[in-house]
């Protein structure tokens, strides 16, 4: 592409309103961060047990790179499996009652690589409408044969399962959906597959949050992992640290494993990384007064939030949406938010069908910064947003 066509395109994102940035921030204890010399409650991160700053889990990250070093050096197959790698994949077998793990650098590659490798060209991939870019990416390649069903329909998926008739069937959702909070009731959605048709669930906003030991949102509806042809779960978010990992039976990952080009061609997990990941799950079982304070987190704010007129949606988990009419007026109350002293991103199209505020809850706040929280929404609230 030329470079006058590349320039003219970001012009137009702008003047859409759909330009994307990083912005500088850093993370502070209990809930903050700092912007601009300026000290804001962080409503956007996914920390969602607090381990982010937990100093048991800084101490084994330090600890791990002098004893095993930063470096993996290469690839699994190659030099990247080393003790601590080998050490994390039993640690996750005995957690989620499962065979194998194959780790990855990223749950985005998690992934891609369980979708690619595990719905075969003669099959049917039906996939919920709102699964995370990573899985709706692999549809882009042109290679797979899929229908999308709209979200949380389990009316609309029994007939498209009907429709399929003897046609070979995979199903892929999401445990808990990344952009709206809501549980997949993955024992319902088992009772409508056969033992034929796979189900694949990507966990990465269950995991650590939900089931007991925090094993995840299957466990949390009553599932059993082994229920699962393939689990997907990432390290990122209430494990405080990075990457991805695939679990399933042993010839599953062994299918994977060979035929991955995610993982084949891609450098291993630090080590270092490995051995404080194998601390926070530690953590993560034990610990469960951070699932209840998170719970507790979770309670309050819907109950003063909802006293309040909040438009909220009907989540239960940390992650709440507030919807908003459109991108203008996400981006105003995100903007008059921080002015408040509350850092909370807009998420707009097409990340999401829906422009929308959406809050991260976490262990670490407490009962004061979410009722400062809720105040800030209400004195902040732009009047087209309206109430419940
Ligand atoms: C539902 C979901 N799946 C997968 C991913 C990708 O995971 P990672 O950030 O580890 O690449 C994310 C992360 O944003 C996610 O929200």
């Amino acid at each position: 592409m030329q470079l006058s066509e590349m320039q003219q395109w970001l012009a137009q994102r702008r003047d859409q309103g759909l330009y994307r940035q990083e912005q500088l921030l850093q993370p502070l204890p209990e809930g903050q961060l700092s912007f601009d010399g300026q000290t804001l409650l962080n409503f956007s991160g996914n920390d969602y047990l607090g381990l982010a700053n937990a100093p048991s889990l800084r101490q084994a990250f330090a600890d791990a790179a002098l004893s095993v070093g930063s470096a993996a050096t290469g690839s699994p197959l190659v030099t990247g499996f080393q003790p601590a790698h080998a050490e994390l994949c039993s640690v996750l077998c005995d957690w989620l009652g499962v065979e194998a793990v194959l780790l990855f650098s990223s749950g985005f590659a998690a992934n891609q690589a369980m979708l690619s490798a595990l719905v075969a060209s003669d099959e049917l991939l039906l996939l919920d409408k709102y699964c995370h870019a990573s899985m709706q990416d692999v549809l882009m390649h042109g290679k797979l044969r899929f229908k999308r069903f709209p979200h949380q329909d389990f009316q609309a998926l029994g007939q498209l399962l009907v429709k399929a008739q003897d046609k070979a069937v995979v199903v892929a959702t999401e445990g808990v959906f990344s952009m709206d909070g809501d549980i997949t009731d993955t024992q319902a959605l088992l009772a409508l597959l056969s033992a034929q048709q796979p189900l694949l669930l990507d966990d990465a906003h269950g995991i650590g949050v939900l089931g007991e030991e925090g094993r995840g949102s299957w466990q949390h509806c009553g599932a059993k992992a082994t229920q699962l042809q393939c689990l997907m779960a990432n390290f990122g978010k209430a494990l405080a640290g990075q990457g991805g990992f695939l679990a399933g039976c042993r010839d599953v990952i062994d299918y994977i494993r060979q035929q991955s080009r995610h993982y084949i061609y891609s450098t291993a997990l630090s080590p270092a990384l490995c051995q404080a990941m194998v601390h926070s799950i530690e953590l993560c079982r034990r610990e469960q007064w951070r699932r209840d304070k998170l719970a507790e987190n979770i309670a309050l704010f819907r109950a003063g939030a909802l006293a309040e007129g909040l438009p909220l949606c009907a989540s239960l988990t940390a992650i709440q949406p507030l919807l908003c009419p459109d991108n203008g007026s996400a981006m105003l109350w995100s903007q008059a938010l921080k002015q408040a002293g509350i850092w909370l991103t807009a998420i707009r199209p097409p990340t999401v069908p829906q422009a929308r505020l959406r809050i991260c809850l976490s262990a670490a706040h407490s009962p004061a910064q979410i009722a400062k929280l809720i105040g800030a929404l209400i004195k902040t609230r732009p009047a087209a947003t309206g109430s419940n």
